[in-house]
């Protein structure tokens, strides 16, 4: 039996503590009997992209929408363990979710604009917020589509409908639409899972771009694109994470024998 305060060697952590966005200590998630996440500690770096990778199943998804308490819809799951973001646990009971996920915002599978205007996708979160200054708000729409890489596709259409843009110029508007409320942290589950690959390639950018401003957490099953766009990567395998570091060593030079085989692509 390891006790409790075993390092796991697979698993890095930061030297230097102040540039940890976002961490979780021994997050366990259950559906009814089922444990999902099996006590995952991790450390997310700021300003960096971490990747979270894995066979279907294994509690990526499950993992990630802890992460801002999105399982709380989910009536039958328990999340038990720490999330600490600036010093305070997410998962109290006591956290305002509203208020919270404000600082940490996420990103579907599937786009999924409201059937609104493209200017008031982004403006229905901020006026929910409160804001309701429309130099303020038209200011926010502006560099929130710049951010996204989608302004000049779409600033003399604002008054369109959000319905008639491109797949991937919908899931970059969901990404404006959450960094308008100027989060921390993003969280994006397989954001281009649904996107052909100029959309991909479109978001891929994006990504790259807003980690000067957003520490990001994405959930992909793309190999390449881990490795193309994320400084850190966690391989999950069956609710528990096998090894964590940088995404070049966990694809050149992994500490596994499991991890080697699944990011050579031997199963998945
Ligand atoms: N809403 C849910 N209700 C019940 N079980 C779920 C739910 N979502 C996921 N699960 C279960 O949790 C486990 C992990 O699923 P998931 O987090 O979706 O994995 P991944 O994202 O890695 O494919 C699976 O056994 C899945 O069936
Ligand atoms: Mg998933």
């Amino acid at each position: 039996m390891k006790s409790q305060s075993t390092q796991n060697t697979n698993i890095i952590t930061l030297k230097d503590k102040s540039t940890v966005a976002l961490e979780t200590n021994d997050l366990h998630v259950y559906y009814g009997d089922n444990e999902a996440i099996k006590g995952v500690s991790l450390e997310f770096e700021k300003n960096k992209i971490t990747s979270l990778i894995g066979p279907s199943g294994c509690g990526k998804s499950t993992y990630l929408r802890s992460l801002n308490r999105m399982n709380d819809e989910i009536e039958i799951a328990k999340v038990t363990g720490e999330i600490l973001y600036k010093g305070v646990d997410v998962n109290a009971s006591n956290i305002d979710v509203f208020e919270m996920r404000k600082n940490i915002g996420m990103v579907f599978q599937r786009p999924n604009p409201f059937s609104k205007s493209i200017y008031d996708n982004i403006a229905f979160a901020l006026k929910r917020h409160g804001l309701k200054d429309k130099n303020e708000l038209d200011e926010i729409v502006e560099t929130s589509l710049k951010q996204a890489a989608l302004w000049d596709q779409v600033k003399d259409n604002l008054h369109k409908s959000a319905l008639a843009l491109s797949g991937g110029q919908q899931q970059r508007l969901c990404i404006a639409r959450a960094i308008a409320l100027k989060p921390d942290i993003l969280l994006l589950d397989e954001p281009a899972s649904a996107l052909d690959p100029i959309s991909t390639a479109q978001v891929e950018e994006t990504l790259l771009e807003l980690k000067e401003n957003y520490s990001i957490i994405i959930v992909t099953h793309n190999m390449q694109q881990a490795s193309r766009i994320s400084d850190y990567t966690a391989f999950f395998y069956l609710g528990n994470v096998l090894e964590y570091d940088d995404t070049r060593k966990v694809f050149t030079r992994p500490k596994i024998q499991k991890t080697e085989d699944y990011v050579s692509g031997n199963f998945g």
